[in-house]
């Protein structure tokens, strides 16, 4: 087999396709000399808002902080308890127990890796101090976010959406992420399909109180200037950040159209080759590779990771192997957030799904400038490499 070398993200490529536009905005910027927040940052919040199909967007300075600073500003604080997936970057976590709650980790639908929503029901029944339910729309798919805004309503607490992977994804009622939730997080980390020169994050959400009080909180707790209602946190969104995000924000859904063709080109060859989807588990037998469950119209994927499912036992070797041909692939994520050491003393979970997920997910090339070629390559050194 030829060897062509097949990064995991490329964003060299996207740059080139942008580099004129971006440093146009760049140098408007230097010479307007106003770097924190401002118009950019405010017209970058107006143009996400109708994308999300959301009345508010406030920016801050990452997907992490717009946790914290949503989580914070809908009330959740020591000794609260908080329902989130295991299976998740550590922010989703880290930022319930930075406000001193506890994170009560609920285990995933093993076909679409988001909160499984029986699961999530059967631990806020377990749950004393319930005060929120946070989901996470995992490698770009969006979570069962009808039941799960039933669950939270039921127990009055909100639902806040973890969409750092799904921007432009739609639920099952056909709404964009961001359009519904009470508050829904984004990120603007460099490898995000719409990522920034750097740190930046978002939240969307409905309510004008909230929102007012989350543009304060990002601010110190500073609606006015020297006026503290409350202590809050400085993260606030660069205007260099905005001026680039309003750029590719214009080329997003093209970015995530290019992202579902490649999707749609990987299922093919894959079934071809006898690969089923998630929702079949890897122990039913057969050809050892699943691929993403694909969601029902009108729910979309943002498509921003192309996770495939192995054995266990056969993911060092098939790493190994990729890594011989030149092929870009990770593990998102090797370890549930309930087996981190930091989490050790809270009480035991147990999370089947999680753990074996964890085992099991390799994630392969995925971006829109992905040429056919290189995506072929990928799928016939996967294929070679379970060969036996
Ligand atoms: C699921 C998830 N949640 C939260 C975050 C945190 O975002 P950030 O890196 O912008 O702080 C990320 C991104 O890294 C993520 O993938």
């Amino acid at each position: 087999m030829s060897f062509l070398r097949v990064p995991l993200l490329d964003l060299p490529a996207q740059y080139a396709t942008l580099r004129e536009e971006l440093r146009a905005a760049v140098e408007d910027i230097f010479e307007r000399q106003a770097f924190v927040l401002g118009e950019p940052v405010a017209a970058f919040e107006r143009e996400m808002a109708t994308f999300c199909e959301a009345r508010r967007a406030v920016a801050c300075a990452s997907g992490s902080d717009a946790l914290l600073l949503s989580l914070h500003a809908l009330g959740v604080g020591p000794a609260d308890e908080v329902l989130c997936p295991s299976f998740t970057f550590f922010a989703t976590a880290g930022a319930v127990a930075r406000l001193g709650a506890r994170p009560v980790f609920v285990d995933i639908d093993p076909a679409s890796y988001c909160l499984d929503p029986a699961a999530a029901r059967a631990a806020a029944a377990r749950c004393k101090r319930l005060r929120a339910i946070v989901a996470v729309h995992l490698y770009g798919r969006p979570a069962d976010n009808d039941a799960l805004l039933a669950l939270a309503s039921e127990y009055g607490v909100p639902l806040v959406e973890d969409a750092a992977q799904a921007i432009g994804a739609r639920d099952a009622s056909g709404r964009r992420i961001g359009g519904r939730g009470q508050a829904v997080c984004f990120s603007f980390y460099p490898t995000k399909n719409l990522g920034g020169a750097g740190d930046g994050g978002l939240i969307t959400t409905d309510d004008e109180a909230l929102a007012e009080r989350l543009a304060s909180l990002r601010v110190h707790g500073s609606p006015r200037r020297y006026q503290h209602d409350e202590v809050g946190m400085n993260s606030r969104l660069d205007a260099l950040q905005a001026a680039v995000l309003r750029i590719k924000l214009r080329h997003l859904e093209a970015w995530n159209a290019a992202r579902g063709a490649h999707v749609r080109g990987y299922d093919a060859a894959f079934s071809a080759a006898g690969a089923r989807p998630s929702s079949t588990p890897l122990r039913a037998g057969g050809f050892p590779v699943r691929t993403p469950a694909p969601c029902a119209p009108p729910a979309e994927s943002a498509h921003h990771l192309y996770t495939i499912r192995v054995p266990a036992e056969r993911r060092d070797g098939l790493r190994a192997h990729l890594t011989a041909r030149g092929i870009g692939h990770d593990v998102y994520y090797p370890l549930g957030l309930h087996q981190q050491p930091c989490f050790a003393a809270l009480p035991p979970a147990s999370l089947p799904e999680t753990e074996a997920a964890a085992r099991e997910v390799l994630a392969l090339p995925l971006y829109p400038e992905l040429r056919d070629e290189q995506r072929e390559h990928v799928v016939a050194s996967v294929l070679e490499g379970l060969a036996d």
